[in-house]
């Protein structure tokens, strides 16, 4: 038997088709799923072509029919007649009253009943071993799909605190920040008086340091969006030629290539190479790949950036021949906050970079993998976008 209960990760969605499988299999009139719920048991779905149905929300005493609560009790499915109308009123005795035959299967999580699911005939064909061992099959699958997706609201729900968190974080450190930076900028300006020659040094480390933080909240603000817009929405992508970005963050990154007497190259080819893209992100994605390119490279770094189109996509390699990834790191290195050994070396950075870039380029549509990477001889990392020229 095929199920498609496993599917949903909306626990309502997964009740619904749960009870609409039940009912299908056993061929009966009726059915509703019950929470339990100390004493009592609470509808939450309830299917009834012929009838109306029982009302979502509504509750009873497990104790009030004697053969739920034999299933509650004895974590059994249990096979009665006709359900006893005198303990009915109003919508219950209209949906239950001419009930004739009931199969109720108890639903357990971690050994425990939590819920029952029970269907019902008003013809008068009896219940049988085979129904039991049918509403078994289904039960035991619902189940599991109910605590993944249980599991799964907790994680959006944690996944949205953290956001809010990490938003709330960056923006109380932002303000102090720029405070800071301000008065430094005017103390190594002099429009506070000229400063001590020995403070030039002092205030040049504290300047660079405070771009350090600055770079770092606008990387954990990013992160917040990012959480945020992966639940809730997708960017606006744009025709975007690649070459012309690859060349935009290569003189980008001139100014700290020089510093370190880095080369970078770039192979971009007459053709221009077209992707359906955001351009903020692919200049934050190179930007990141360039700036670990020439911060993991001991010596001289040498940085090299090609484009190319392949099999519908758009491509742009980083390759350097600098410090390498270990094999059981290359991996990791996308996961949030995680540094390599190479990373540990250099003070900067928060292991946020390729996270983030990764994250990017999967919601424009592509991808973002390190290709290759060997300790001592370096790494090439592949940016794939859409491609415009696909037919
Ligand atoms: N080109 C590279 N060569 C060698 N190691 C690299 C390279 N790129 C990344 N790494 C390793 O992967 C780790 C994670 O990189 P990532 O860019 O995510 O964070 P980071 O550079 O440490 O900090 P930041 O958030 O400032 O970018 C780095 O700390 C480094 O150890
Ligand atoms: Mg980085």
């Amino acid at each position: 038997m095929a199920f498609d209960l496993a599917e949903s990760l909306d626990p309502d969605e997964v009740v619904r088709r749960l009870l609409r499988r039940a009912i299908e299999a056993v061929d009966a009139d009726r059915g509703s799923v019950s929470w339990i719920d100390g004493d009592e048991l609470t509808i939450v779905d309830s299917q009834d072509p012929a009838a109306t149905p029982l009302p979502v929300g509504s509750s009873w005493p497990i104790a009030l029919q004697a053969h739920t609560q034999r299933a509650v009790a004895t974590g059994q499915p249990v096979i009665s007649g006709a359900i006893d109308a005198g303990t009915l009123s109003g919508p219950m005795a209209e949906a239950l009253g001419s009930v004739r035959h009931t199969l109720s299967l108890p639903l357990a999580s971690d050994g425990k009943v939590v819920a029952i699911l029970a269907v019902s005939r008003r013809r008068d064909v009896p219940y049988d071993d085979d129904d039991v061992a049918t509403l078994r099959d289904i039960g035991g699958v619902a189940v599991l799909a109910l605590r993944n997706a249980r599991l799964y609201s907790q994680a959006q729900e944690a996944a949205r605190a953290k956001a809010a968190f990490l938003n709330l974080a960056a923006h109380e450190l932002r303000t102090p920040l720029t405070v800071v930076s301000g008065y430094v900028s005017m103390l190594r300006e002099g429009s506070m008086g000229m400063p001590d020659e020995r403070w030039q040094r002092p205030l040049d480390i504290i300047a660079a340091k405070c771009a350090e933080l600055a770079a770092l909240v606008e990387n954990l603000l990013l992160t917040a969006r990012l959480e945020h817009s992966a639940i809730e929405g997708e960017p606006a992508a744009h025709l975007l030629d690649l070459g012309e970005a690859v060349v935009e963050a290569v003189v980008r990154s001139a100014p700290r290539a020089e510093l370190l007497a880095a080369r970078i190259e770039t192979n971009v080819g007459s053709q221009p190479v077209l992707a359906v893209a955001d351009r903020d992100h692919v200049a934050r994605i190179l930007d990141n790949l360039v700036n670990n390119a020439l911060s993991y490279s001991s010596g001289t770094a040498r940085v090299r950036l090609s484009v190319s189109a392949e099999g519908g996509q758009a491509r742009v390699c980083v390759e350097d021949g600098g410090d390498g990834i270990p094999e059981e790191m290359q991996e990791r290195v996308f996961e949030r906050f995680v540094r390599g050994e190479t990373g540990s070396r250099h003070t900067t950075g928060t292991g946020l970079g390729l996270a983030i870039s990764r994250q990017l380029a999967e919601m424009g549509g592509g991808s973002l993998a390190l290709e290759w990477s060997r300790p001592g001889e370096g790494s090439r990392f592949v940016l794939r976008l859409p491609s415009a020229d696909q037919d």
